[in-house]
């Protein structure tokens, strides 16, 4: 079955038996659960440890990501945390492609300080440096995303996922921007997709959560050992609300994408900005990639303008572009990535991916897009 078809029934293809044919599938909001009362294998006894919504949820996730289980989570920032303290120990090393989301540069720094666990930057668009890194450096586990945040670098992940199996290192993809909508990191290669499902996946900027799917069946359940043991699985209503926005979530991506495609044209044009990135454009370093890797192109552009006044300009005027945090939504927003997402980056990081005060991350909602061309017309002048 193709996975709209999935998605479209989601009640029906969560792996719980539902017993009244309701179109969306239930909140078990219950702390607790009487063992004597359930039949069969007695699953759940605590929901900290199990919940049926919460279930569904992980059961849908891990059929679109096609993997062997689908861990739920707080944040997507828990998810990631979840990744580190499940495959690494005091003393370990990771590799990580220097443009991620400012929360896991801070993770990592934390993660060093107090548990010796150290991490090596490098251009992921080399593969050379991978492999160099993974020869000379011992290495626990590599992490990427892709496109990456914010500079919509689009990496190689078939590649890069032969040269971590032939180092036997784990490839973990945080997939939070393209969504299974777009690409399957773990049909890919990969073996741990994450996702912070505040974004595309819930879709309406009502909740925050993460997930984290292994590709094999013994790290989704070492996963699930940490997950519990540490507190961190979803709430029953979170992992409600991230639902409701998976039936959508394929259309939804593929109208953010064409919106961001009339956008990113538009914003070609205008003088005031130096550069547009955004994967589907043909002038992206990586366009042909980008196009045989990814269904769809998340609705994410980002842009150096001329200056800092002219960016902040942008942020200030524009009145169908919230200035706020994360991406994905229904609604527009605007942000210059040093003062919110890579806020915790020192300049001397940001000044290596090429991010200073006039660069501008755009999220392309589901306004029209007419409308949101005038907005910035009206904006910059
Ligand atoms: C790529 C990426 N991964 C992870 C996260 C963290 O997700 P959350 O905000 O749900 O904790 C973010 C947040 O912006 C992100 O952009």
């Amino acid at each position: 079955m193709e996975l709209d078809t999935i998605l479209a029934r989601l009640s029906e293809n969560t792996g719980i038996a539902e017993p009244f044919g309701a179109s969306h599938f239930p909140i078990y909001q219950s702390a607790t659960f009487d063992l004597k009362k359930q039949q069969g294998n007695k699953k759940y006894d605590y929901s900290r440890s199990g919940n049926p919504t919460r279930d569904a949820l992980s059961y849908v996730f891990t059929k679109a990501e096609e993997g062997a289980g689908t861990i739920c989570t707080n944040t997507g920032v828990s998810a990631v945390s979840l990744l580190f303290r499940t495959v690494l120990k005091s003393g370990d090393s990771v590799l990580v492609e220097r443009d991620c989301y400012g929360g896991t540069y801070r993770l990592l720094n934390m993660l060093r300080e107090k548990y010796s666990i150290h991490f090596h930057f490098a251009d992921f668009t080399d593969l050379k440096s991978i492999k160099s890194n993974l020869e000379n450096k011992s290495i626990n586990l590599v992490l990427c995303e892709s496109p990456t945040n914010p500079g919509l670098k689009v990496l190689d992940l078939t590649n890069i996922a032969k040269l971590c199996s032939e180092f036997e290192v784990p490839l973990a993809v945080d997939n939070s921007l393209a969504t299974f909508a777009s690409q399957k990191p773990l049909e890919l290669g990969a073996d741990f997709s994450i996702t912070s499902a505040t974004k595309y996946i819930s879709g309406h900027g009502a909740a925050v959560a993460g997930l984290i799917t292994a590709k094999s069946e013994a790290w989704a359940k070492k996963l699930y050992k940490y997950a519990n043991a540490e507190g961190i699985s979803q709430s029953p209503f979170e992992a409600f609300l991230i639902s409701l926005g998976l039936p959508t979530l394929i259309c939804r991506m593929k109208a953010h994408e064409k919106s961001a495609i009339q956008i990113a044209n538009y914003l070609l044009t205008r003088s005031d900005i130096l550069e547009v990135k955004f994967p589907f454009l043909s002038n992206h370093p990586q366009y042909e990639l980008a196009k045989q890797q990814m269904k769809i192109c998340p609705g994410v552009i980002t842009l150096n303008m001329v200056s800092q006044e002219k960016a902040e300009q942008f942020v200030s005027k524009t009145k169908l572009f919230g200035e706020k945090a994360s991406f994905g939504s229904a609604d527009s927003r605007i942000e210059q990535p040093i003062k919110i997402s890579h806020a915790s980056y020192p300049k001397h990081e940001l000044d290596l991916m090429g991010i200073d005060a006039s660069t501008i991350r755009l999220s392309i909602g589901l306004e029209h897009p007419d409308d949101l061309i005038q907005d910035i017309e009206s904006a910059l002048g």
